[in-house]
């Protein structure tokens, strides 16, 4: 569809759905301006627009709140088993209290790892610390060990977050490094307690693992609002009972929308103007 509309536009305000790649930017002469409708940009050829001088914008910030949140809500409906529960009393099936019924784990004091401490990355740290849980991160850059101590974090490699996180929060792009950046030996690494939070892109995770993971009892759950191949879900996914999903909603709410809205039209009006937008991805690459 879009393709077919192309051929006559100037600018182009794209959601994180529509795949802005080399044939459809054969098909834009005129383009002068991406704008993105997300802070993702993993569905647009960035290489591609800059070899045309074209410059792609995102809209960082307004999400990070939102985003943060939903990972802290997976972490919460999971080891308390929210979904279930209220499941289970909608069908009638809440009898009686008793001491054994519905266990979880608890999420107080316990360690969360968060992979990619980019802005979300933070801002999961910072509701985490209001749980007084431990945090561990890893990105690809250290932070300054005075920013580290400020945050109440520390740095580990990969293997060290997979061994001793009970939550493992991924916050990273994607990118081809990322791809399948948790895989069957990395799940294989987490502790058989532990839960997996994705809020950031679905392929970052081998889902077809995951499955077999979760299956087996390797990690004790997931919660995941983004998927390999959305909106279809791996064979399996949605039979686990220990696993939370939810339909990419971490920038949801409406306030969040409105000002991705607003950042997305203005990025695009700039752009239109011969300018480079506020929130331009590409702009060191551009003459
Ligand atoms: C984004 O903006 O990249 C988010 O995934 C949309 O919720």
């Amino acid at each position: 569809m879009l393709l077919q509309r192309v051929a006559d536009k100037e600018g182009l305000l794209c959601t994180i759905t529509d795949r802005v790649d080399e044939e459809l930017l054969g098909r834009a002469p005129l383009l002068k301006v991406i704008a993105n409708y997300g802070v993702g940009y993993d569905n647009i050829d960035v290489e591609a627009a800059t070899k045309r001088g074209i410059p792609v914008s995102n809209t960082p910030d307004v999400l990070t709140d939102a985003t943060a949140d939903i990972a802290m809500a997976l972490i919460l409906a999971t080891a308390r088993r929210l979904v279930e529960g209220d499941k289970r009393v909608r069908e009638g099936q809440f009898r009686f209290w008793a001491p054994m019924h519905f266990l979880g784990s608890e999420v107080t004091g316990k360690t969360l790892g968060i992979v990619g401490l980019g802005r979300i990355g933070r801002a999961v740290a910072r509701r985490a610390r209001g749980f007084d849980m431990g945090i561990l991160y890893h990105n690809r850059k250290r932070i300054e060990k005075m920013d580290e101590k400020a945050m109440g974090i520390t740095f580990v490699s990969l293997q060290t977050l997979l061994t001793e996180s009970d939550f493992v929060s991924l916050h990273v792009p994607l990118t081809e490094k990322t791809h399948h950046l948790i895989g069957p030996e990395e799940l294989a690494r987490m502790k058989s307690t532990a839960i997996l939070i994705n809020t950031s892109r679905g392929p970052v995770v081998d889902e077809k693992a995951l499955i077999v993971a979760v299956q087996r009892g390797e990690i004790a759950g997931a919660g995941l609002d983004v998927y390999e191949n959305e909106p279809t879900l791996a064979p399996g996914l949605v039979d686990l009972d220990n696993v939370v999903l939810l339909p990419h909603s971490g920038s949801a709410p409406l306030e969040t929308r409105a000002a991705m809205a607003r950042l997305a039209a203005e990025n695009l009006l700039a752009g239109l103007r011969g300018q480079i937008p506020p929130n331009c991805v590409n702009s060191s690459f551009l003459d």
